[in-house]
């Protein structure tokens, strides 16, 4: 598997000769400038809330690849209603296997209003796994105990998680969540976007390590074999 880190909470993953393209919030994002989204060809795009910051390019980037637009089934009627034709709906604690592997839907504890105020369901995450790796990405969330419940069941390879604070976890939550899914390799997303989710990396880095995890920082538009 590869990831490929665009800033924010948007990533993409590519696995089995398909790219899987996570929260896509490019465009409005000033500090994901070098990232052009017209070069965005994925087979697949997954939400895990209706926010704009995890969402916002989702629209055009469909519409324009024709990938399959997943998340829960409030957010994929509002964009069946918008015109984007690949789409499937999802609920918390539902999965299906898809050509790329499983995907779970996942609880997370936020909100999720669509932007135009329409009701954009259940918030949640994902966890997807296959031949090749096993991993979980929270979406936008507090901490949760159901996040013991993904530690029990699954051997997972890494985990994307939000460290910001604020609006999530921040670094010392989040590295309890670590725990709690059985995981040592995280991801770190959901920081230094704006001014109230500023993080201090090499504090933060160093946390993680003084707990024996691995928080990984990647900048925007690196790519990094999982
Ligand atoms: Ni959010
Ligand atoms: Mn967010």
């Amino acid at each position: 598997m590869e990831i490929t880190f665009y800033g924010h909470a948007c990533f993409s993953i590519k696995t089995k000769g398909k790219t899987i393209l996570f929260d896509p919030f490019i465009s409005p994002n000033p500090k994901a400038k070098s990232v052009d989204v017209n070069k965005l060809t994925p087979d697949y795009i997954l939400i895990s809330h209706g926010h704009e910051d995890h969402l916002a390019d989702a629209e055009t980037i469909a519409k324009k690849t024709n990938a399959t637009l997943v998340s829960n089934f409030e957010i994929v009627t509002w964009y069946q209603q918008k015109g984007v034709e690949n789409t499937h709906p999802m609920n918390i604690g539902g999965s299906w296997k898809f050509d790329f592997g499983m995907v779970k839907y996942t609880n997370a504890i936020h909100s999720s209003m669509l932007p135009d105020g329409s009701y954009g369901g259940n918030p949640g995450g994902f966890l997807i796994k296959n031949e090749e790796n096993s991993f979980y990405y929270s979406g936008d969330t507090a901490l949760t105990m159901d996040m013991k419940l993904i530690g029990n069941s699954e051997k997972l390879d890494f985990a994307v998680l939000p460290i910001g604070d604020n609006f999530t976890m921040g670094i010392d939550d989040a590295i309890i969540a670590a725990e709690f899914i059985n995981c040592n390799k995280v991801i770190g997303v959901h920081y230094d976007t704006f001014g109230y989710i500023e993080i201090k990396h090499k504090e933060a880095i160093e946390k993680f390590k003084a707990k024996g995890k691995e928080l990984i920082l990647l900048n925007i538009g690196e790519k990094m074999l999982m």
